[in-house]
């Protein structure tokens, strides 16, 4: 009985995670209509109003700069863009704040900075070098489908960055909340030392939104200046 309760709490626990932390399904029943309509006239007349045609960016629960927020505009989102093979993101960093290592399955993934700098790093397979670049306004790199990417915000201004993606459904999957989400005998395994990664797994912030705070040292030295806004505790929603 105890038990049944705790998995029922488990799963509601973890519902909630969802619907906070991927990028949830819009108009589920319309995505379904346009991937399957015979003509791009039949997808035209399912998409019916201007409106339907609008993504504010803006206007989403990601946008944000405390701690930032990585805004999709794709087939969940905007089911305008079903079928259109793209996916539109909008990044958006706060000082210091970073996203956490990850790779997208499906999707090669262009970014562009429109302000701030932000540091940059990409593998793109065992045996690839690290790429690193610092990118200001105007200034792009790209991240191939399936590289491990991370970011962040070297400055103590806000940062926004453009990013273009090959999929209407690009997928994320973030290295350390996979990695340590394994077993012990696992995880625990490959790094050694007797750590025990269970704990360090309840460590790994959520997905959230997308972005991270960022080292303390880089908070500490902006909010000095005056540069940090006030957070808001993090939730831990996933
Ligand atoms: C590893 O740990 C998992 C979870 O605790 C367990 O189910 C599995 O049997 C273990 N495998 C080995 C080889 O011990």
């Amino acid at each position: 009985m105890f038990l049944r309760l705790k998995f029922i709490a488990f799963v509601a626990v973890v519902s909630v995670a969802l619907a906070v932390a991927v990028d949830v399904d819009k108009n589920a029943d319309l995505v379904a209509k346009l991937r399957v309509a015979n003509t791009n006239l039949d997808r035209m007349n399912l998409l019916p109003n201007d409106a339907d045609w609008l993504f504010d960016f803006t206007k989403q629960d990601k946008y944000t700069f405390s701690p930032g927020g990585v805004i999709n505009a794709n087939s969940a989102t905007f089911p305008a863009a079903t079928g259109q093979g793209m996916t539109m993101s909008m990044l958006n960093l706060g000082p210091c704040s970073m996203l956490p290592p990850h790779l997208h399955p499906r999707a090669a993934n262009y970014v562009v900075a429109i302000s701030g700098t932000t540091q940059t790093y990409m593998i793109a397979e065992n045996g690839a070098r690290t790429v690193t670049e610092t990118l200001q306004a105007g200034q792009m790199t790209i991240f191939p489908q399936a590289s491990i990417h991370t970011m962040m915000n070297i400055g103590c201004e806000n940062a926004q960055l453009i990013s273009a993606l090959s999929s209407d459904d690009t997928g994320t999957t973030n290295l350390a909340n996979a990695f340590f989400s394994f077993p012990q005998n696992i995880s625990g395994t490959v790094i050694g030392g007797g750590l025990n990664t269970q704990a360090i797994y309840g460590r790994v912030p959520p997905f959230g939104t997308g972005s991270n705070a960022g080292p303390h040292d880089c908070i500490a030295a902006c909010a000095k200046k005056g540069k940090m806004i006030k957070r808001q505790p993090p939730a831990r929603d996933e």
